[in-house]
């Protein structure tokens, strides 16, 4: 079932947001682009995309009303994809204004300009599994590799108690719910998405976002160089997220829109699932074997409100989307393997 008329997806150069713009233009769309082509890489990723059909692209910051809104006004689009943001915690901490001004400002921004131009537009946003901060209440039992969460056998779901921590986790929750308030107070067509790690080719990873990718990275590196240095880690490693491979996360997004009304003023909880589950020792294991090198990083002190273990409880996605994820994490993995042997 094709989407309802024209697309807008800020942040569309990005990771997410240009895998999903492929998609849409395999699937015929009529995509636009919003991009202040801050992050590294989203050059690359636009002019990939321009290869694969024509693409609308407008260069604009979020925070700024009247380019955002121009464009919503121009295009009038039925749905539109909200993924522009500030993406670390760690940045945020450096710099919490540009964080608070990308995240809560623009968001604000988008969905003044929706609720001027097109209050019918179906809006998905991706917001964080931050919004439930440090999960300090969650029983954990500390394993060998991993921490797990015997009370939570299929993860933590969208009852979780909401509890901002750091500029990050602040700035993607005061979205989150100014998202979730629009289809309340304003009837818009709003719905949420937090996600914990989502990865794959596209991705520009980095020290401060993206672990899967740059641990790949890393890898590679020490397999090209034993004698480097070693590469470092936040924490004990055991540390636990679900993986979400990109193509699995794109397949949701494009349900949500087409659910559309359906599921306004709601938020769900995205990711791998427990299956999917993966500490750093973890990861480092399976990087080990399919690159026959030995990983030894050397250990930071945690990470401000970093959770020992994630994992999204996707029941409630499953019912309302009839999806759940497809790519093993080995399989995905092995296909993030490629991309960073690509862009290393
Ligand atoms: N990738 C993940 O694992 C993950 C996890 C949780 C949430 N998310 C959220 O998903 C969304 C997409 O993430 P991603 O991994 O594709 O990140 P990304 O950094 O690759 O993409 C974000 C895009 O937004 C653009 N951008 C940044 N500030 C902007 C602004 N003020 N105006 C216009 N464009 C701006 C960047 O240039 C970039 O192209 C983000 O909101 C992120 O917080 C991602």
């Amino acid at each position: 079932m094709s989407l309802p008329g024209k697309i807008l997806v800020t942040g569309g150069a990005g990771f997410v947001g240009s895998n999903l713009c492929a998609r849409l233009l395999d699937e015929g769309a009529e995509v636009s682009v919003f991009d202040s082509l801050f992050r590294e890489g989203t050059r690359e990723n636009l002019a990939w995309l321009q290869t694969l059909g024509p693409v609308r692209f407008t260069q604009g910051d979020t925070r700024n009303f009247g380019e955002i809104d121009r464009l919503v006004r121009e295009t009038r689009p039925g749905v539109i994809f909200h993924l522009a943001g500030q993406v670390a915690m760690t940045t945020s901490m450096r710099d919490p204004r540009r964080d608070f001004e990308t995240n809560v400002l623009g968001t604000f921004n988008l969905l003044e300009a929706v609720r001027a131009n097109c209050p019918e537009a179906v809006t998905i946003y991706a917001s964080s599994n931050k919004v439930y901060g440090g999960l300090a209440g969650l029983e954990l039992v500390e394993e060998a590799h991993r921490y797990s969460a015997p009370g939570k056998p299929q993860g933590v779901d969208e009852r979780c108690p909401l509890d901002f921590q750091t500029p990050y986790g602040c700035s993607k929750g005061a979205a989150d719910q100014y998202m979730l308030d629009y289809a309340r107070v304003f009837g818009l067509n709003t719905i949420v998405f937090r996600h914990s790690t989502i990865y794959g080719g596209r991705q520009r990873a980095t020290f401060d976002q993206g672990w899967v990718g740059w641990f790949c990275q890393q890898a590679l590196a020490v397999k090209a160089d034993p004698q480097r240095e070693p590469f470092t880690i936040a924490g004990d490693g055991k540390q636990v997220r679900d993986l979400l491979y990109i193509d699995d996360a794109v397949e949701c997004y494009l349900r949500a829109a087409r659910l559309g009304a359906k599921a306004r003023g709601e938020a769900f909880n995205i990711g791998g699932g427990i299956e999917n589950s993966c500490s750093l020792l973890e990861l480092f294991q399976i990087l080990e074997e399919m690159l026959q090198v030995r990983l030894e990083p050397t250990r930071l002190p945690w990470r401000t409100s970093d959770q020992k273990f994630f994992v999204a409880d996707g029941a409630k996605a499953g019912a309302h989307f009839g999806w759940k994820p497809t790519t093993a994490r080995r399989e995905g993995i092995a296909k993030t393997l490629e991309w960073a042997r690509k862009v290393s």
